[in-house]
C-alpha cells in the first residue's frame, strides 16, 4: 500500500517536513510579559512525541501593546528567546519542525482571557490586577459596542511598527524556528487593515485594495528578507469576512497572488474575525468548513496553501490532500483532544502496522502490548472455540 500523502514528506525551499501534518497556532493565554514557561513547553512538547510535521506556537507579539490579552507570547524583547529555544530544540530533537506565528492584535488587543469573558478588559480584569491599554488600528473604528476605541496609527507609527516586525523575526531566528507566518487574520492588525470594514484611512494604507493590502504586504517583505532565503514563510488570511461590504474571498486570492510576488510560500486560509471572534464564535460549523477556500487561492493564485477548521482524522485529511485542496493541513482543536493525532492517523490509514513511529520510550511499550494482547486474544479465541464445539 502507497505510503498516504499525509504521511509523506514534503519540501519547502530548503526545509522537508516528515509529514504534512501541521499543529495550528493555539494562543494558551498563560505567559508572563510574553515569556514562555513549562506550560507552553509541556503544551508544544506533546505534538512533538505525536509526530505532528510542523508545530506552530501561538500568536507571538511582536510588540508588547501588540498581545491580544496579557497572557500572550512575545518576540518584542530578547529576555523572550532563550524559553522559546527550550521548546524548538526539543521539538527538533524529535524530528518535527518548529514554527512560530509572529503577531500584532491591533484594536482586538487588550482583551479579556477567553475564560475571562472573552471580551474586551473590564472593571473585572482590573480586580485581578490587569490594567487594559490603549490599542492601535489603521482608523479609530472598535471592533463592536463596547470595545476600545482605537489609535489611528500615523504614518511615522507604522514605520516603527515594521522595525517591530523586523526585530520580532529576528528574536524568532535567534529562537530557532525555522517556519515563520505572518498572522493577517482574525481581526487583527493586519487583518484590520485589509478590510474595508475597519480600515477608513484615505492615506497611501487605506483606500483602494492595493492601499489596504500595503501593510500587509510590506511586513511579509521584511519578514521574508529577514527569515533565511532555504526556510519557508507562511500568511494566514481570513479568506473572507462573511459581512456585507467586508473583505472578500476574490480578494484573498488577489492578495495571495501578491504576496506570492513577495516570496511568501504558504498561504494558509481560515475565516472571519473582522467584528468578533473567529474560533470561538457561535455558529455551527460544518467539518473543513474553510477547506475550499484553500483550494480556491491554490488554484487560482498558484501558491500552496495550508488548509484548516474542524479537520478531524485522518482520512478526511487524505481526501483533503488527495484531492489537491491544500498542500498541508492544521489540526486545532482535535491536537488538543488528542495530542498523538498524526501517530492515530497513521494507524486509521493503515500506514504501518506496528509503533515503529512512535518514540522508542513508548512505542516499544506498545508493541509489547500489543503481543500480549494479541496472544491471550488468540487464547481467548480457542477457549471460545472449545465452549462452542462443547
Ligand atoms: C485555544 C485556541 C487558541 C487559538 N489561538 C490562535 C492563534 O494564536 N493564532 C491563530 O491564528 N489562530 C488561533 N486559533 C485558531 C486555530 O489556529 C484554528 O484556526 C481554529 O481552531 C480552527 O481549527 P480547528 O477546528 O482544528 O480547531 C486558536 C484556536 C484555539 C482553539
Amino acid at each position: 500500500m502507497p505510503t498516504p500523502l499525509l504521511l509523506s514528506p514534503t519540501t519547502l525551499r530548503g526545509l522537508t517536513l516528515p509529514n504534512r501534518v501541521v499543529v495550528s497556532p493555539m494562543c494558551q493565554y498563560s505567559a508572563r510579559d510574553g515569556i514562555a514557561n513549562d506550560w507552553h513547553f509541556a503544551h508544544l512538547a506533546q505534538f512533538a512525541i505525536g509526530r505532528t510535521g510542523l508545530i506552530f506556537t501561538e500568536a507571538a507579539a511582536v510588540d508588547r501593546a501588540g498581545r491580544i490579552t496579557h497572557g500572550d507570547l512575545g518576540v518584542w524583547s530578547d529576555e523572550q528567546i532563550a524559553p522559546l529555544r527550550r521548546i524548538t530544540d526539543f521539538v527538533k530533537s524529535q524530528g518535527c519542525v518548529p514554527a512560530i506565528q509572529l503577531a500584532h492584535a491591533g484594536r482586538k488587543a487588550s482583551m479579556q482571557r477567553p475564560w475571562h469573558g472573552n471580551g474586551p478588559m473590564d472593571d473585572s480584569d482590573r480586580a485581578r490586577g490587569e490594567q487594559p491599554w490603549q490599542v492601535v488600528a489603521p482608523s479609530a473604528v472598535p471592533v463592536g459596542e463596547g470595545w476600545l476605541v482605537p489609535h489611528e496609527l500615523t504614518l511615522a507609527e507604522i514605520e516603527q511598527l515594521k522595525v517591530q516586525w523586523r526585530a520580532g523575526a529576528r528574536r524568532a531566528i535567534a529562537a530557532g524556528f525555522e517556519v515563520a507566518e505572518v498572522h493577517g487574520a482574525h481581526g487583527y492588525l493586519i487583518h484590520a487593515f485589509l478590510s474595508p470594514l475597519s480600515n477608513k484611512r484615505t492615506d497611501a494604507y487605506g483606500g483602494d485594495f492595493a492601499g489596504r493590502i500595503r501593510l500587509a504586504l510590506e511586513i511579509s517583505a521584511i519578514v521574508r528578507a529577514e527569515w533565511p532565503a532555504d526556510r519557508p514563510v507562511f500568511f494566514r488570511v481570513s479568506s473572507s469576512d462573511g459581512i456585507e461590504g467586508g473583505w472578500t474571498a476574490d480578494e484573498t486570492v488577489e492578495l495571495a497572488r501578491a504576496l506570492r510576488g513577495v516570496g511568501i510560500d504558504v498561504i494558509d486560509c481560515s475565516s472571519g474575525g473582522i467584528a468578533g471572534s473567529a474560533t470561538a464564535a457561535r455558529i455551527k460549523r460544518t467539518p473543513g468548513f474553510q477547506v475550499p477556500f484553500a483550494e480556491r487561492v491554490r488554484r487560482e493564485a498558484d501558491i500552496r496553501t495550508m488548509a484548516v477548521g474542524l479537520i478531524l482524522d485522518g482520512e478526511q485529511a487524505e481526501r483533503i490532500l488527495q484531492s489537491c485542496q491544500a498542500d498541508l493541513v492544521a489540526i486545532g482543536r482535535q491536537a488538543l483532544f488528542d495530542p498523538h493525532w498524526t501517530l492515530h492517523a497513521a494507524a486509521a490509514l493503515h500506514a504501518e502496522g506496528g509503533f515503529e513511529q512512535w518514540p522508542v520510550q513508548y512505542g516499544w511499550w506498545l508493541d509489547r502490548r500489543r503481543n500480549v494482547l494479541d496472544e491471550q486474544d488468540a487464547e481467548r479465541a480457542v477457549y471460545r472455540a472449545a465452549s462452542v464445539a462443547r
